[in-house]
């Protein structure tokens, strides 16, 4: 067992954080985070430390750190391993190697063995479905796991080697790009973008206002920014994020919202990327950082903000340092920061916040909470995070690929863009392909392109079924090959994953559901506890309990869910089920081996804490109508 900190170097630890983050408690979720880096788990003497110097009561910061899976009020081990747990993990047998891990460290899984020295557990998708299977240690990301790869990890772990010495090859991500296009093809060089948005000005005057407008975040007449978001709007680009929301009106919307005093605009990138089965982010923020960070000054620009944030995932926190090298570079090319392009009173930063663990934190309300420092649990909407978001300031969420677009729209003017694609999709998508092809990977398409061409792009046979936009979107069948990939037709966040013949779609469905389970934040009934019913209902069907009256049960649920709950995770928790049941029934129908119905809910069973008090176990003290599904 490695000896506690003491009191002190706890309480030095926590001050230098605090200090960092100028005691700020909107910060909150940093602080934790970095608290946690140094500590292993946040013990109670760092929340005692936190709630003197933050001024913050205890239950408030317990409240917050409850909420992130990756934040941890219980001990854990120096190393803290969790594998990814995404269907396309488990296609590639991570099961197996979890094992294999546990048993040659000896700890239960789940668990911190006894020394500890290590804890072992599962997280939901890490992003790397293209080099799955994979894991995170301490965060950090280790993909291609094989039984080699494993054992080459515990034995590093067995010998106490500090993460910084372990060989760097394990944590090498490749981006796998298998097809650019615009974006990924794109050589802009950093501040070009800029430039051509600030000469849609007509002329000196008129960019003396704009830059002015910047400043003060007001409209001004014709050119600068309210030309750039002609051009947003003349490209007719759509948010990448999921709902497609035009970016124009979005950033219009958050250019016309009043300010109060001491306000200013804000911009936020999303690059939460949670969704399993999506990690087309990870890709641009790796291969094309300055066009995204150009993509929100030009946002800056048209809008009139002055500060903005990046929200990257947990799971990519390797990708923290080289983000961070790329804005002080932004900021030593006079492209950040102030008086940007010698411009007076232009002034925009960003900064990057981690997220912790929780998909949810992807919906754009939720998101701006956890920028706040608080759990991260969807706000009721309106009002909209346009008019009132970050600190009740306007604000503009848009995802990452959306403001690479944004960056290129500025560049190359909004008729350029809206010429590519179709009529109802302008420009490019990137698909994150993964599954059973030959060549996981980025796919950069022209909306437009049909699902059985990048079936052919990515050597995929013998499919099955494609999933398309991730557990959240549409699972479709060979006979719907030849729909195409755009707002009109299949809409997508980008995940595009493969299963051919030999894949059970139902298991495939149970795994989504358990993820949805896994990531409802608990805060509205219907959906904290319709995806346990559902979950448990699955888990029956595969357990072969299922009867003909659970599809009843699913259409209930579904009912339940879309109408009542809070937010998007809850609305679109049933899909996986309903599609799957709809193209692949026969693998549900086979699971069907009850005649009569029994509830996945098992109200006998949940009393058996009630009988072991009172210390019965005589047939009256069980439920007559119990028909006995204990498995
Ligand atoms: C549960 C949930 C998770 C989401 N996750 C993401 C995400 O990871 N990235 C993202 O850009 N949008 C995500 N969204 C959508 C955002 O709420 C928001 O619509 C989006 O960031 C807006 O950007 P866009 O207009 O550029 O698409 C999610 C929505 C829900 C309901
Ligand atoms: S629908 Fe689910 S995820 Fe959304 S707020 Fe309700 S409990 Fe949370």
């Amino acid at each position: 067992m490695t000896a506690s900190p003491s009191l002190q170097s706890v309480n030095t630890l926590v001050a230098d954080v605090v200090r960092r983050h100028a005691a700020d408690p909107t910060r909150m979720v940093q602080i934790l985070r970095e608290v946690q880096e140094s500590l292993d788990w946040l013990s109670p003497e760092a929340i005692d430390a936190l709630e003197t110097q933050l001024k913050v009561p205890r239950t408030k910061i317990e409240g917050v750190a409850g909420f992130y899976s990756f934040l941890y009020t219980e001990p854990r081990g120096r190393y803290r391993i969790l594998f990814s747990d995404n269907i396309t993990d488990r296609m590639l047998g991570n099961e197996a190697l979890y094992e294999r891990l546990c048993k040659s460290l000896w700890v239960e899984p789940g668990r911190m063995s006894e020394d500890g020295l290590v804890s072992v557990g599962r997280t939901s998708c890490t992003g790397l479905c293209d080099q799955g299977p994979a894991m995170l240690v301490n965060n950090l990301a280790i993909g291609r796991l094989s039984e080699a790869r494993v054992d080459q990890i515990a034995e590093l772990v067995r010998a106490g080697v500090p993460l910084a010495e372990w060989p760097a090859e394990l944590f090498a991500v490749e981006d796998n790009i298998r097809r650019a296009d615009i974006l990924l093809g794109s050589d802009m060089q950093p501040g070009q973008a800029l430039l051509a948005a600030r000469a849609l000005a007509p002329d000196e005057g008129l960019q003396a206002s704009n830059m002015r407008s910047w400043r003060e975040g007001l409209p001004t007449g014709l050119g600068g920014p309210p030309a750039i978001l002609d051009e947003i709007k003349h490209a007719n680009l759509r948010g990448r994020g999921g709902a497609g929301f035009t970016t124009g009106l979005k950033w219009e919307a958050c250019r016309n919202a009043p300010l109060q005093p001491g306000q200013t605009r804000i911009i936020v990138c999303n690059a939460d990327e949670g969704e399993p089965g999506t990690f087309k982010d990870r890709v641009l923020l790796t291969r094309q950082p300055d066009l995204v960070f150009e993509g929100m000054t030009v946002a800056a620009y048209a809008v009139g903000a002055t500060r903005g944030f990046l929200y990257l995932r947990g799971e990519y926190r390797y990708l923290l340092d080289p983000l961070n090298a790329v804005l002080a570079r932004r900021r030593a090319e006079n492209l950040l920061g102030e008086n940007i392009l010698g411009i007076p009173g232009a002034n925009f930063d960003i900064e990057i916040h981690l997220g912790a663990g929780a998909y949810v934190c992807g919906e754009e309300s939720a998101l701006i909470e956890s920028l706040e420092g608080k759990r991260g649990t969807p706000r009721n909407r309106p009002p909209f995070p346009v008019t009132n978001g970050y600190l009740d300031q306007p604000t503009i969420v848009n995802n990452v690929e959306t403001f690479a677009a944004a960056a290129l729209i500025a560049l190359k003017g909004g008729a350029w863009y809206a010429a590519i694609g179709t009529k109802h999709s302008a420009g490019t998508k990137l698909l994150s392909v993964a599954g059973d092809c030959a060549r996981p990977g980025i796919y950069e398409y022209p909306f437009g392109v049909s699902v059985r061409q990048v079936l052919e792009d990515c050597g995929a046979g013998d499919v099955q079924a494609v999933q398309v936009s991730g557990p959240s979107g549409v699972c479709i069948a060979p006979a719907e090959f030849d729909r195409v990939i755009g707002f009109e037709d299949i809409p997508t966040a980008g995940a595009f994953t493969v299963f051919d013949n030999s894949r059970d779609m139902f298991e495939v469905a149970r795994n989504y559901v358990h993820f949805f389970q896994h990531e409802s934040c608990g805060f509205c009934t219907p959906c904290r506890v319709g995806t346990s019913l559902l979950k448990n209902l699955m888990d029956k069907l595969h357990r072969g309990a299922g009867s003909p009256y659970d599809f009843a049960e699913i259409e209930k649920l579904n009912l339940l869910l879309q109408s009542m709950s809070h937010c998007g995770l809850g609305h679109t928790a049933c899909n996986p089920v309903l599609d799957t049941i709809a193209r692949f029934r026969p693998a549900y129908e086979r699971r069907l081996m009850q005649k009569q119905f029994t509830p996945a809910f098992d109200l006998d069973q949940a009393l058996a804490l009630a009988r072991q008090m009172t210390g019965r176990d005589d047939a009256l003290a069980h439920l007559s109508t119990h028909h006995g599904d204990h498995a």
